[in-house]
């Protein structure tokens, strides 16, 4: 694997490898890699030529108050874990090669942007937007591998892509979980001991609602999920929502499936989850 830094020499690279027949598949990442990003790089080797992936702590994604100076950076262990997983490059910009002085052309998203994560993260979505679409013209790939975990980046993603013709395919991966049910984030080594079983409570109300799914009317799903965490001390609730997975808008029934979705503080430390339920 190769490790490149700089936009140009990136740009080379794709060009080159455009002159064959082969697809490019890219993975983008923050790093401090789990198996949840691994799951996308296997998945992206399966299917493409040439696999770039990139790590990246994008500050335009974190609000003032959050936790970009803190996030966890382990870079030379994502690179071995990438190296064995068979990726060709890396592409690891610093945030002055991204955002040089000056640079102010975003990409929003507003309505879909301002939902779920973006209702309580206002300028997330844009910062998301603005250094996937920088990425993607970057390193041109044919398929962008991203993780149901994070669905409403899911839904923003494949709203830009389709808005703007991003010539690429969104491939979605399921979301890898602990065995006893926490979805893999990079923000779980943040959590202590008895913050990670309070934690627990995100995938256990997702599948209480679940549970309910093939009776239940949205307002049913919804005050399950909010019931299973009044009964969880130390754990604050941002949302809990029924939604459409493409509008992230709350639907009026479950004839259609639905997106379930969590965001809850568990301690100082935001979470979120969630699960599709089908059509019924
Ligand atoms: P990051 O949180 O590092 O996640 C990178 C990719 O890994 C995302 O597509 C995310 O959905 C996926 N992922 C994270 N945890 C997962 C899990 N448990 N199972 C499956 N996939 C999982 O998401 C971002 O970075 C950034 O917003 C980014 C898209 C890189 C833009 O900066």
């Amino acid at each position: 694997m190769q490790t490149v830094t700089t936009i140009r020499e990136m740009q080379q690279i794709v060009r080159a490898a455009k002159r064959g027949s082969g697809t490019i598949g890219l993975v983008p990442t923050m790093g401090a890699l789990h198996e949840g990003h691994l799951s996308l790089v296997r998945a992206a080797r399966a299917r493409c030529t040439h696999v770039i992936a990139t790590i990246f702590v994008n500050p335009l994604q974190f609000g003032p108050n959050e936790d970009f100076s803190r996030y966890p950076r382990t870079f030379e262990r994502d690179a071995e874990l990438l190296t064995s997983e068979g990726v060709d490059w890396l592409f690891a910009p610093s945030a002055e090669e991204m955002y040089p002085q000056g640079a102010q052309t975003t990409v929003d998203v507003p309505e879909l942007g301002a939902r779920l994560d973006g209702a309580s993260r206002p300028g997330h979505f844009r910062g998301v937007a603005t250094v996937v679409s920088k990425l993607f013209h970057i390193t041109q790939p044919d398929l962008a591998f991203f993780g149901q975990k994070d669905a409403a980046q899911v839904a923003v993603l494949r709203r830009m892509v389709r808005d703007l013709n991003f010539p690429l395919e969104i491939v979605v991966c399921p979301t890898v979980r602990e065995v006893d049910g926490l979805a893999l984030s990079s923000r779980n080594r943040y959590l202590s001991e008895e913050e990670r079983s309070r934690a627990l409570v995100l995938s256990r109300a997702l599948r209480k609602a679940e549970a309910l799914a093939a009776t239940g009317t949205p307002a049913t799903l919804r005050d399950a999920m909010l019931s299973e965490f009044e009964g969880t001390d130390g754990v604050r609730v941002d949302y809990a929502a029924v939604v459409d997975p493409d509008t992230l808008l709350d639907v009026s029934d479950l004839s259609r499936g639905a997106l379930l979705a969590v965001a809850a503080w568990v301690g100082s430390t935001r979470l979120i989850d969630n699960l599709l339920v089908p059509a019924r």
